[in-house]
C-alpha cells in the first residue's frame, strides 16, 4: 500500500514537472515577424517588423525612419494596449509627422541659426525651425529607409538598422555610418543601442522621438501622468528654444521633478521658461555619470497602473509635453492628437552643443566610436 502511495506521488510529481516545463516552453515564445508596410515615393520597399516577447509584449518598428509604430504593454489588470502615438500606415508618416516614434539624426534637437564651426570651418544647415536647425534638417534620419537585419538569439530579439549618411548630406561634413539596434527583452524593456563612425570630423546626436501616453496612446491628455527626472538643473533657453549656455537649478521651479509629480501640476505656471516652451520642452541635465547606464526617469500613470522607467548613458533628456500637437493630426484608430496628448523623453546630448563650449562635446572624429544606450522599461504598479 505504502509503495503504491509512493509510486502515485512520484507519478503526480513527474506530471507537474512536465506541465511546468511545458508551460515554460510555451511561454518562451519570442518571435519576430515582418510584413510589407508600403513603398516610398522614390520606390523603396518598406517593411514593418513585429517583435513579441514571452510576456506577449509587442513592439512594431518600421525601417522607414526607424519608427516605433506601436508598443503593446499590459496594464494593472494584464490587459495589453498601445502606449505610443503614431499612424496606421506608411503614407501618413511620409506626408506629415511631428517625429512620431522615429530615430532622430544626424543631430537631434536644435542648432542655433543652422550654423556651427568645426576645426575652423563653418557649416550651414537647413533652418527648418524658425531661424534654427531642428532634428537633422529637411530629410533627417527620420525620413530615410534604413537597412534592417533581424537578430534572433536565445532570449534576445532585435532589429539592427543601418544607414550611411553621405558627406554633405543636409550640410553635415563627413560620411557617417550609423547603426541603431532595437532589442526587446523578456523584462519588458526596449533597449536602443546607437553606434556611429565617420570618415571626417562631424557632429552627431542621435535619439528616439516616441510620444508616450501610458493611459490610452493619445486619446486623452498626459497631464495626470506622474513624472520623475533625476536632474538638478535644466539648460534654460531663449524664446527660440536655443540654450543660453547657462545651467538653471530646478529647485523651487516648475522643473523640479526629483520626486514623482503630475506633469500637469505646474505646466501653466507663470514662469519664463515654461512660457518659452509653451509648457515643457527643455533639456534636463541628468545626474550621474555620462557614459554609464543609469535610471534617469520614471513615469507612472495611475488609471492604468503602467510605469515607464528610462535608463540612459546620455548626459541629457529633452522632456517635451506635446505642446505643438493641435488636433490637426488623426492617428491610429482614429485618435485625434490634441495638445499634450503625448510626451517625449528624448535622451540626448544637450541642444546646440556644437556652439556651446561648456556643454559635453558632440564632435565625432575618424577612428572614434559614437556609442549610446537608452532603455525604456515597462511595468505596472498595482
Ligand atoms: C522636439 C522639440 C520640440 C518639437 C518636437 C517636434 O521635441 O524640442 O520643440 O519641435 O520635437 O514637434
Amino acid at each position: 500500500m505504502k509503495l503504491q502511495k509512493f509510486i502515485f506521488l512520484i507519478f503526480i510529481l513527474s506530471i507537474s514537472f512536465m506541465i511546468t516545463n511545458c508551460t515554460r516552453e510555451v511561454t518562451i515564445d519570442m518571435k519576430i515577424q515582418k510584413q510589407a508596410f508600403g513603398t516610398t515615393p522614390g520606390g523603396q520597399e518598406v517593411l514593418l517588423y513585429t517583435l513579441t516577447n514571452s510576456n506577449n509584449m509587442q513592439v512594431q518598428i518600421t525601417n522607414y525612419g526607424g519608427i516605433i509604430t506601436s508598443i503593446l504593454v499590459p496594464d494593472k489588470n494584464g490587459k495589453l494596449s498601445d502606449v505610443v502615438l503614431g499612424y496606421d500606415n506608411l503614407d501618413s508618416y511620409i506626408k506629415v509627422t511631428p517625429y512620431f516614434g522615429c530615430i532622430v539624426g544626424r543631430y537631434g534637437n536644435r542648432i542655433a541659426k543652422g550654423q556651427f564651426t568645426l576645426n575652423g570651418k563653418t557649416y550651414s544647415l537647413a533652418t527648418n525651425n524658425g531661424r534654427n536647425h531642428l532634428h537633422g534638417g529637411i530629410v533627417g534620419f527620420d525620413k530615410v529607409v534604413w537597412t534592417a537585419k533581424e537578430i534572433t538569439e536565445k532570449e534576445v530579439l532585435g532589429l539592427e538598422l543601418s544607414y550611411l549618411s553621405k558627406d554633405g548630406e543636409e550640410g553635415y561634413p563627413g560620411s557617417l555610418s550609423a547603426t541603431v539596434t532595437y532589442t526587446l527583452t523578456n523584462q519588458n524593456e526596449i533597449k536602443i543601442d546607437y553606434l556611429a563612425t565617420t570618415d571626417q570630423p562631424t557632429v552627431v546626436n542621435l535619439t528616439n522621438h516616441s510620444y508616450f501616453n501610458l493611459k490610452d496612446a493619445g486619446l486623452t491628455p498626459i497631464l495626470d501622468h506622474q513624472l520623475m527626472l533625476d536632474a538638478d538643473a535644466i539648460t534654460p533657453v531663449d524664446s527660440t528654444l536655443i540654450p543660453t549656455g547657462e545651467f538653471m537649478p530646478v529647485a523651487g521651479t516648475p522643473f523640479d521633478f526629483k520626486n514623482l509629480t503630475p506633469i500637469g501640476e505646474r505646466i501653466n505656471a507663470d514662469d519664463q521658461q515654461i512660457k518659452y516652451g509653451l509648457g515643457y520642452d527643455h533639456n534636463f541635465v541628468l545626474n550621474g555619470k555620462m557614459g554609464e547606464l543609469r535610471l534617469i526617469g520614471k513615469v507612472y500613470e495611475p488609471a492604468s497602473g503602467r510605469v515607464l522607467e528610462v535608463l540612459t548613458t546620455e548626459p541629457g533628456v529633452q522632456f517635451y509635453s506635446g505642446n505643438f500637437l493641435d488636433g490637426s493630426i488623426t492617428g491610429k484608430n482614429g485618435a485625434v492628437y490634441h495638445r499634450r496628448h503625448g510626451f517625449c523623453l528624448e535622451t540626448q546630448h544637450y541642444p546646440d552643443s556644437p556652439n556651446q563650449p561648456n556643454f559635453p562635446s558632440t564632435v565625432l572624429n575618424p577612428g572614434e566610436k559614437y556609442q549610446a544606450t537608452t532603455i525604456y522599461k515597462f511595468s505596472v504598479k498595482k
